[in-house]
């Protein structure tokens, strides 16, 4: 995906940034308008790929919730190029255990995730995600999915060994592995038995409604685009690790520092 400005990018080597609220609040005007356009492809784009009706990515979505993009793009020459991006926010779900409890979880949830047709499998979805892990301290495990693709499914089986997990109404998925890492508390954990009177595992918290269930197990052919990138850099250069999430104006900087950040 090309875009004709280079006021949002960066030169160097390290490729993906962080974008939030406080981020984009900090753009100027302009900035702000071309931000704009790249998370309208990149929505847009996605949801396509996803066989969603309509996009779960955009500018206000961002500028108005705790969801962060993380965008692998560049700069080059008079272009902005952008090969894909990772957008994660915090949800409350309940969700079944394997035994059948029911479980009230606030997990920071994997909520689009999409790179470019023309260099998927070349490890740059890998690349953003561990761009993520690092930047926020998580464990891939400790994160819920909402309604995975069959191709994010062998992603993080590949790459993470995750694999075993109870269906949820919700389609949230939420790895075994999960309860392993968070043993229920008394508060947090409610029998079978007195929830089976309300139906099973649902998601609540911030509202976040798929257009079409479980319609990411079919995404349609894409045609290649017009805004094809190049090829991109392959391999991805490795990125520093950093505990917690600092928040929009400390992650992400790109490698060289030479280069000022956008306004
Ligand atoms: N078919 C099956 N598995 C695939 C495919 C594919 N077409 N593409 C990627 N994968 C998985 C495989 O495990 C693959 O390993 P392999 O090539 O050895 O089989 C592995 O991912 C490759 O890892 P990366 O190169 O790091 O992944 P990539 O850059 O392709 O990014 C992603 C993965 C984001 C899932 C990408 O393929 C994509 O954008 N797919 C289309 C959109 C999509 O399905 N997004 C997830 C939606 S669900 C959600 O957002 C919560």
């Amino acid at each position: 995906m090309e875009f004709d400005f280079t006021s949002l990018a960066f030169g160097g080597e390290q490729h993906i940034v962080a974008w939030d609220a406080k981020r984009i609040g900090a753009l100027k005007p302009e900035n702000q308008q071309n931000l704009a356009k790249v998370l309208d492809v990149f929505g847009k784009k996605s949801a396509v790929a996803q066989g969603l009706q309509t996009p779960v990515t955009d500018i206000h979505r961002l500028r108005t919730t705790d969801q962060r993009l993380y965008l692998y793009m560049y700069r080059q020459s008079t272009k902005t190029v952008v090969l894909g991006g990772l957008k994660v926010g915090t949800k409350r779900l309940y969700v079944r255990t394997i035994t059948a409890d029911l479980r009230e979880i606030e997990p920071i949830c994997v909520l689009d995730f999409y790179v470019h047709e023309s260099c998927q499998r070349r490890g740059i979805g890998k690349a953003l995600f561990e761009h993520f892990l690092n930047t926020e301290g998580c464990d891939p495990a400790s994160l819920a999915y909402d309604r995975p693709s069959p191709k994010l499914l062998a992603f993080l089986g590949k790459h993470y060994g995750l694999q075993e997990h109870v269906p949820q109404s919700n389609n949230y998925v939420v790895f075994n592995r999960y309860f392993d890492l968070n043993p229920a508390s008394a508060s947090t954990s409610r029998s079978q038995g007195r929830l089976n009177s309300r139906g099973s595992a649902m998601s609540t918290g911030t509202p976040h409604v798929h257009p079409l269930h479980g319609s990411r197990s079919t995404p349609p052919p894409v045609s290649p685009s017009p805004l094809l990138s190049q090829t991109p850099p392959v391999p991805v250069p490795a990125v520093p690790a950093v505990q917690g999430w600092p928040g929009a104006g400390t992650i992400s900087t790109p490698s060289t520092s030479t280069v000022a950040p956008p306004q």
